[in-house]
């Protein structure tokens, strides 16, 4: 029989294998710095500033299509206003949910915040999930690279309630493009466990998976080390928001304790809190100081160089 002291040494060696090695950058939305977000164009500038991992937001359609979108409305980046007059609920908004594939092609994508990229200059359109697997693909193979994905699953049980269950598409998908199995490049990431539990233990994914930490969540209690410890079960890792490190650093170290990489949201060198001089000295506070495993930013030009300069 194995002593107590050799499997608290086995799990800590398990931890390390899952916290450690290379730190890494995630391009929140594409780079969406500098192009309209969940755009092809915001994917490929991500594949060329370095990023490790790309990250889709995806909502369903009404025809059961993943498309890269962050919210389950269209209007805040999207014309549909404009298009589909006609087409918004009782609440006055336009949702994804309630139009097809081909009439979410025929909107123009915009940029959401009105420092970027200027609205109405150039083209772009919502890619399906399918169109940017094709494109990181793709590009792995000509710039001989291996940048993997990292979507998120937005609101799986507003989904469910809509007859759109995304769990098992998602699977199928995924799966199609071959992503399977625990060293695939791909990170799942949800904020709702119900759905990461589902994937781990009911459709037996073995991909690694993040669950998603509002400040509310962290809050509620779900960074404590009991929570994580919960959350070990059906995740690999923890997406917190940046504050809730910054407000309480020690939650890193109980998630590695866990066995729980940490990849914190969102950096923006274009938003930079007052405490930093300059985005250098944010990234070099979280990747060296709080020792985050990852970090969501929309500059990952900026936090590749950073990491190289380590
Ligand atoms: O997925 C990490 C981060 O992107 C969560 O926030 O609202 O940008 O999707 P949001
Ligand atoms: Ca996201």
């Amino acid at each position: 029989m194995r002593s107590v002291g050799l499997s608290v040494a086995l799990v800590l060696l398990m931890a390390g294998a899952a916290v450690g090695g290379e730190k890494i950058v995630i391009s929140h939305r594409g780079a969406s710095a500098y192009l309209p977000e969940h755009t092809i164009e915001a994917y490929t500038a991500a594949h060329i500033m370095g990023a490790d991992y790309i990250e889709p937001d995806l909502v369903m359609t009404k025809d059961k299509r993943f498309i890269c979108l962050h919210d389950i409305h269209l209007e805040a980046t999207t014309n549909v206003e404009e298009r589909f007059p006609d087409r918004k609920r009782d609440d006055g908004r336009w949702y994804a949910a309630d139009f097809t594939l081909a009439e979410v092609k025929q909107l123009n994508v915009h940029e959401r915040l009105n420092n970027r990229f200027p609205v109405g200059m150039s083209r772009f359109e919502v890619p399906t999930f399918e169109e940017m697997i094709e494109l990181i693909q793709g590009l792995n193979a000509t710039r001989g690279r291996d940048a993997g994905i990292y979507p998120e699953l937005k609101n799986p049980a507003w989904h469910r309630g809509e007859g759109l269950a995304m769990e098992e598409p998602f699977l199928e998908v995924v799966g199609r493009y071959g992503y399977k199995g625990k060293d695939a490049r791909i990170f799942v990431q949800c904020f709702e466990p119900k759905t990461l539990d589902m994937l781990r233990n009911e459709l037996g994914s073995e991909l690694p998976q993040i669950l998603l930490l509002g400040s509310s969540s962290v809050k509620a209690g779900m960074a404590s080390a009991e929570s994580l410890a919960q959350a070990a079960k059906y995740a690999d890792g923890i997406g917190p928001d940046k504050l809730s490190i910054e407000q309480d650093p020690d939650l890193v170290r109980r998630a590695h304790a866990c066995g729980l990489a940490v990849h914190p949201y969102t950096l923006r060198a274009d938003s930079l809190p007052s405490t930093y001089k300059t985005f250098d000295d944010e990234l070099r506070q979280f990747y060296v100081t709080y020792d985050v495993d990852g970090l969501f930013t929309d500059f990952p030009d900026k936090a590749a160089a950073f990491l190289a300069g380590l």
